[in-house]
């Protein structure tokens, strides 16, 4: 998969590409990921990204033509998917992860400032928030979606059951895990894991995935129950 990130700190890029999985998948050459820097398609001689807002008012708003034309450049060897990180987008989700990691090419557009030109978005695909909360641009955002998207590409994952062996696992909250030692501070590791009883250890899992979802993520726990009504896994 090729990701292009149109961004003014192309530096931030390298929070997700230098370390563990991400790296990996980039070296294996899964993943390709470029950061394009929106000013370098400026064209003032002060290389500006942003000018003040037409009606006035506080703050800045970043112009069109940089971000336009940096779309254009991504989009020239190879079509992609445009996808602008903004507050008011539609929310992220596992399932929009899943619906991503098939895309061949995503063009990742960071809004920064107090806010974009609003025909921005003419050139745009799909509006993604991460989140009810502002941050200061929409970087942090694209990294995360990135890191989501990444690990459901087939081969990315070292161990390629961890994604999905059972389907249980991607639409509920994770069981507890345990590893060495087997008493730890008085705490013990739960019995069944210590059987090597397959099947038993599989149904203690899913329990616990089942009972936590529904404690912890009510919503989600319904959403299972939708999705999953009647089908025996
Ligand atoms: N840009 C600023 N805040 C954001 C958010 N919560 N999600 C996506 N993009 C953003």
């Amino acid at each position: 998969m090729y990701i292009d990130i149109l961004t003014i700190f192309p530096e931030m890029v390298k929070l997700v590409t230098g370390w563990g999985i991400l790296k990996r998948a980039i070296e294996g050459g899964l993943l390709h990921v470029r950061a394009i820097n929106i000013r370098d398609f400026t064209m003032d001689r002060h290389r500006s990204t942003d000018d003040a807002p037409y009606g006035g008012g506080p703050g800045m708003v970043m112009k069109p033509e940089p971000v336009v034309k940096a779309i254009e450049y991504a989009k020239s060897e190879q079509e992609g998917k445009v996808i602008l990180l903004t507050p008011q987008g539609e929310r992220f989700t596992q399932a929009k992860a899943q619906a991503l990691s098939k895309q061949m090419h995503l063009i990742m557009v960071c809004g920064r400032y107090e806010g974009i030109d609003e025909r921005i978005r003419y050139f745009v695909d799909e509006e993604l928030s991460i989140g009810d909360y502002v941050l200061s641009g929409g970087e942090l955002p694209a990294l995360v979606v990135i890191d989501a998207v990444a690990r459901l590409i087939p081969g990315v994952l070292g161990n390629e059951a961890s994604a999905g062996e059972e389907s249980f696992t991607q639409d509920l909250l994770e069981y507890p895990q345990y590893t060495r030692p087997p008493v730890f501070r008085n705490l013990p590791v739960p019995e069944v894991l210590l059987s090597g009883h397959h099947e038993k250890i599989q149904q203690w899992r899913k329990g616990m995935s089942l009972q936590r979802t529904q404690k912890r993520h009510p919503a989600l726990y319904q959403q299972y129950l939708r999705h999953h009504q009647g089908k025996e896994e």
